[in-house]
């Protein structure tokens, strides 16, 4: 078992993306295990999205191999990476605008089916009962994400925060392994980010293992186990936080990235 335990949720190696003269991603290699909250920094532009990308399959690599759980993704579909036991958010924001709140967590759970055919199977009585097991999962899960209040409400009449978690409570519907978040606390408040990192520590608890692209260096230094930095596609340092924090490279990269911004 303590083998087990051990194998990476997720290997990344030698990934490389090309967009046309850009190298958007350049061979970079790195491994996400069981339980840990990994972040994935770097400037705008580094790559870190075309990243997420090639990893849920929503682009092919140039070059280069991801692998899920020993599986390798390549040639698979999104929702297959969902089965394998990966599910993700998206930098903007994607929730289902004409569901209610709860609708949305539930189509988290049936990865790969889409939205049409869900919602016309779930009228068969085979279906109703496992319904009824993904209705109160759905519960649960927005329970978690503090939103069960709003449970039957609009999506839409969510404030953006709330929307925020809500993406979270439905990537997390379908029973994952691994959760990749793109950039979960843009636009969100000081105390909505204070609330996002407990719940993101309070899944992990709950076994769950993160992968995470962030800008805020504190939340970044404070949850991640360890850090992954890229700047223009490459990987330029990877460490625990501390480790992080020292690396001149590091500091030159987001120095070189202020000077871009003044
Ligand atoms: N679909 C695309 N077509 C062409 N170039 C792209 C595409 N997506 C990203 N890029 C380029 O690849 C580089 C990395 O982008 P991205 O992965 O979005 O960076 P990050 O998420 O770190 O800000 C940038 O130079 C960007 O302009
Ligand atoms: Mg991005």
């Amino acid at each position: 078992m303590a083998a087990t335990r051990d194998k990476a949720l997720l290997t990344v190696s030698h990934l490389t993306k090309k967009f046309g003269g850009v190298m958007a991603v350049h061979d970079v290699s790195f491994a996400v295990y069981p339980g840990q909250i990994v972040a994935v920094i770097g400037p705008n532009g580094a790559g870190k999205t075309t990243l997420f990308n090639m990893i849920t399959a929503v682009l092919p690599a140039t070059s280069g191999t991801v692998q899920a759980m020993g599986t390798e993704i390549t040639g698979k579909r999104p929702c297959d990476i969902a089965a394998l036991g990966i599910t993700r958010t998206f930098q903007n924001l994607q929730i289902f605008k004409n569901m209610t709140v709860i609708e949305n967590v539930m189509t988290g759970a049936h990865v790969g089916m889409n939205t049409n055919f869900l919602w016309s199977a779930l009228r068969l009585p085979s279906v109703k009962r496992e319904e009824a097991a993904t209705l109160e999962k759905a519960y649960r899960l927005l329970t978690q994400v503090g939103l069960a209040h709003l449970a039957y409400e609009s999506a839409a009449t969510l404030p953006y925060g709330s929307q925020r978690l809500l993406e979270i409570a439905r990537a997390a519907a379908a029973n994952p392994k691994l959760i990749l978040l793109d950039e979960p606390m843009a636009g969100l408040n000081p105390q909505e980010s204070r609330e996002l990192v407990r719940i993101i520590l309070q899944m992990r608890e709950a076994g769950m293992t993160f992968l995470f692209v962030e800008h805020d260096m504190e939340t970044v230094m404070s949850i991640a186990d360890n850090i992954v930095v890229l700047d223009f596609g490459e990987k330029i340092a990877e460490g625990t936080p501390k480790d992080i924090y020292n690396d001149p490279r590091v500091i030159a990269a987001y120095l070189g990235d202020e000077e871009v911004v003044v």
